[in-house]
């Protein structure tokens, strides 16, 4: 079967439109051509974007040995956060998977839950109250703190998370210049800007470094991520090597904090339009409050089925990208070896065969048996690369809507929820007030 194809001269009319924003492109292509088709990109360059939850399937499930991540990840992430469990292929990703998965199961997560929602009430107390904000900035602020502090909990200060985060986001903005301005790669390579942002690489390292050190000198254990990470054995029972240790905990920094503060944004906006989830949530809350903290989180239906439904409009993780080792075949189309192939979450998760009314929001959609949408919604990926800290995130998340709705009403400032593609999908302007409950 041939894939439908989109010519570059189609690409290229419409090109000052994809620079801002290539997503309604892709919709009209998926809608006049289907669930698969080639983009030609010129230069001899083409890729395959689909919306086929079955081909996506295929790829990162079924056959995924034949598939592997492209260079974007595998390479260019990598020169700047290193080679860990975001960026690893084949053997050395399978050993650190196999290695790092028990510290993220619910039983080990457990442990944390506390100093998470230590952080996240101390971050909540300094949002500013019956002010327009826009809350991207500090539940950026929010989930970076909450990664650090589960990472090494009382043995990091301010000033040094708030270096990591400077860190961190600026090598992941060059590393956005790099791919969509690659014709000034001379430039940033002899003008300096490259070794300008490994330095800075350098010295985040070299502060890890020395946490990792002071740690191993502490005998009482503190019962966080680190700890988890130095006791863990591989098969032949050797530790983690110090260089590789760095690599994945500046993996987590990145991995982690972006993707759940644009999930938190586009949650508040979605409260704020839809202020009588925010009242089913308050009851869900007060109904909740002796118990337990796992508990909570185990039995808050109504918190889960909206940030499910958020992340279903608003996937932050919007696109999965893998090429294949082997040619390959699936449905009857057939892939040549290399193929680049592009799945678009957002579209999966929009589409109208699989979802009733797609553009709504609706929660309630989610009731019922838990994994029942499960053939058509990956807001964490699937197969053996699925997201490694689905619990935490959802964990964090429930404990940050807990917390704002406990306390507050949230107010809607813009009236259309706007999209910036990036690596991840953000919030344009996730304007909203918080106004204190009486
Ligand atoms: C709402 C928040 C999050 C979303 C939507 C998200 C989404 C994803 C997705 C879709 C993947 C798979 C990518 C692929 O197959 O190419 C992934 C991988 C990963 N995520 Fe997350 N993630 C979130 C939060 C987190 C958090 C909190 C952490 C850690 C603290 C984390 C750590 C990772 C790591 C290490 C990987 C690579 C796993 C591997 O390849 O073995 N993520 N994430």
């Amino acid at each position: 079967m041939d894939i439908p194809k989109v010519s570059f001269f189609d690409f290229l009319v419409r090109a000052p439109e994809i620079v801002k924003n290539p997503l309604p492109f892709h919709h009209d292509n998926f809608e006049k051509k289907g669930d698969t088709f080639w983009l030609h990109l010129g230069f001899g360059k083409r890729v395959i974007f689909s919306r086929n939850p079955e081909l996506l399937q295929y790829t990162l499930q079924k056959n995924h040995k034949n598939f592997t991540k492209t260079d974007i990840q595998t390479k260019e992430v990598a020169k700047y956060i290193g080679k860990g469990l975001l960026t690893a292929e084949g053997a050395l990703w399978k050993t650190q998977r196999k290695l790092i998965q028990p510290s993220f199961h619910k039983k080990h997560l457990a442990r944390l839950l506390e100093i998470m929602q230590q952080t996240i009430r101390k971050e909540i107390a300094e949002l500013p109250i019956g002010e327009k904000i826009d809350v991207t900035p500090p539940f950026g602020k929010l989930a970076f703190e909450v990664v650090a502090k589960a990472l090494f909990s009382g043995a990091v200060n301010q000033e040094e998370i708030h270096r990591l985060q400077e860190v961190v986001e600026a090598s992941q903005r060059m590393l956005v210049r790099e791919l969509r301005q690659p014709y000034l790669g001379w430039w940033f390579k002899y003008g300096g800007l490259l070794e300008k942002h490994f330095r800075m690489v350098r010295e985040a390292r070299q502060l890890i470094r020395r946490l990792i050190l002071e740690r191993k000198k502490v005998v009482e254990p503190k019962g966080d991520l680190l700890d988890m990470l130095l006791a863990a054995r591989y098969e032949d029972g050797a530790a983690m090597g110090e260089e590789q240790m760095i690599d994945e905990i500046m993996i987590l920094f990145t991995a982690g904090h972006e993707t759940t503060a644009n999930a938190l944004s586009f949650t508040c906006q979605l409260l704020a339009k839809h202020p009588e989830y925010q009242e089913k949530i308050y009851e869900e809350i007060r109904t909740l409050e002796n118990r337990d903290l796992m508990e909570q989180l185990m039995q808050q239906q109504i918190i889960k089925n909206v940030l499910e439904e958020s992340m279903r409009l608003y996937p932050p993780a919007y696109f999965i990208d893998r090429m294949n080792f082997e040619q390959d075949e699936f449905a009857g189309m057939h892939f040549e070896k290399g193929t680049s192939l592009l799945f678009s979450v957002m579209e999966i998760h929009r589409h109208k065969r699989y979802w009733g009314a797609p553009e709504d929001f609706r929660p309630e959609r989610f009731e019922g048996a838990p994994n029942k949408h499960s053939g058509y919604y990956y807001p964490f990926g699937a197969g053996p690369r699925m997201c490694i800290g689905n619990n935490f995130a959802m964990f964090e998340m429930q404990m940050v809507i807990t917390e704002l709705i406990k306390h507050f009403k949230i107010l809607p400032e813009e009236e259309a929820i706007e999209i910036l593609p990036l690596i991840t999908l953000k919030p344009k302007n996730a304007e909203v007030q918080f106004e204190k409950r009486s």
